[in-house]
């Protein structure tokens, strides 16, 4: 069987946790901080915030802006849950809008059509690692600026709606040569099992606020947010007559422990010279294969202002239905290759459905979601396993049209 994106794991990463097992820090400790360092050096930005996961940083970036009842963040529909979740946790209301046909990107003429006074974020998923059309979205955000109402410090501050990226997918990906966590006002990677770089669990928070924010001081204040409000994390108490801390918020338990970062700081130095290449590599593969098929549609990878991350193969199937799509997958499954769907889009989840979201709102999302198979993608499939993957969906493609 050929997996769908199982991790890298090796004796690098195993002897690197295996030496932070021995160490004695488990938890939250230098490894955290390493990473922190390195990833926002890697972005290009001056603060990174390492947590659990990738939902732990997107909800703590509404709540540190203060949404909450009342208020509306406008998220593409073609997504998963977390994206939505999250809003719906701080009591506020996810505004679906539908995405473009060609990236999978947000649309901007559905962010426009979206926007309400009630707005205080709107969140872009970089769908498979591409990134979405920031100047774009913040040339909307500021024409909206004018019906902003602000209803706190930060949103004063800012005074305008908060550009919040799910970068979930896009560690390493570019936009008018700038990296991604450099693109949004906040942006949050994940490093979840599947994704390019992986911590097992885990995500990262990074900080690109405009002056006058000061971005190291709301770093500060999350991670004492992300631990209890505590102002010392564990490490800084088991110091020498350090053991007396406060409490200043009822925070949350979303910290990252040296365990995970010790993955992450291997993962992060082969990341740009030998995973992404690996990822491409992979990724360019498929996109030759397919090309000469006149069924088969290609996702976008690079355009002249942007480049993936390279996360995903999207592939889309010209002209077929749901129903096909599943029974292409199926075939595919029974020739032992594991593939994947990006995503099944919110308003077909019982939870959105029951709060009364229809897909019929969104045609773009569900046709490419119809159409749509997402082909293993990770850093040991070889060369010859791509030939039994694409030979798979070839043959399948065939039996079904
Ligand atoms: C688009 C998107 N956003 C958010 C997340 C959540 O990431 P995490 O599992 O690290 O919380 C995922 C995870 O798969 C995702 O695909």
């Amino acid at each position: 069987m050929i997996n769908f994106a199982p991790p890298r794991i090796d004796e690098k990463i195993i002897e690197a946790v295996s030496e932070t097992l021995r160490s004695g820090w488990i938890t939250t400790g230098p490894k955290t901080k390493l990473l922190e360092k390195k990833l926002s050096e890697y972005c290009g930005v001056t603060q990174a915030l390492c947590l659990n996961s990738a939902t732990a940083g997107l909800e703590l970036a509404l709540r540190w802006y203060g949404v909450g009842p009342g208020d509306e963040v406008i998220v593409p529909a073609y997504t998963y849950a977390a994206t939505a979740n999250v809003v719906i946790h701080c009591g506020a209301i996810p505004v679906l809008a539908d995405v473009n046909k060609d990236d999978l990107c947000i649309s901007a003429e559905a962010i426009e059509k979206a926007i309400t006074t009630k707005t205080k974020v709107i969140m872009p998923v970089d769908f498979g690692g591409l990134p979405c059309n920031y100047d774009l979205i913040y040339a909307i955000a500021e024409k909206a600026k004018k019906d902003f109402q602000a209803a706190n410090e930060q949103q004063k501050k800012l005074g305008r709606i908060l550009i919040l990226s799910d970068a979930a997918h896009s560690l390493g990906a570019t936009y008018k040569g700038r990296n991604a966590g450099k693109l949004a006002d906040i942006s949050v990677f994940s490093f979840h099992a599947v994704k390019n770089l992986t911590t097992a669990e885990g995500g990262a928070m990074v900080f690109n606020l405009p002056a006058p924010f000061d971005n190291a001081l709301i770093y500060k204040q999350l991670s004492i947010t992300s631990l209890h409000g505590q102002t010392k994390d564990a490490m800084a108490k088991m110091q020498k007559g350090n053991w007396k801390y406060d409490i200043v918020e009822a925070g949350y338990k979303c910290n990252m422990t040296d365990l995970a970062a010790t993955m992450g700081l291997i993962e992060l130095e082969r990341y740009t010279s030998d995973t992404l290449p690996k990822r491409k590599a992979i990724i360019d593969a498929y996109y030759n294969f397919f090309s000469v098929y006149s069924w088969a549609e290609l996702p976008v990878l690079k355009d002249e202002e942007r480049e993936s991350s390279y996360h995903l193969f999207p592939l889309r199937i010209k002209d077929i239905t749901e129903e096909q799509r599943d029974k292409i997958i199926q075939k595919i499954f029974d020739r032992d290759v594991a593939v994947n769907v990006h995503f099944i889009p919110l308003p077909m989840m019982s939870f959105y459905k029951n709060m009364g979201y229809e897909m019929n709102d969104y045609p773009v999302t569900y046709n490419n979601f119809s159409r749509e198979i997402s082909l293993p993608v990770y850093y040991d499939l070889s060369m010859e396993e791509i030939a039994i993957v694409t030979k798979a969906v070839r043959e399948s493609v065939m039996e079904v049209l």
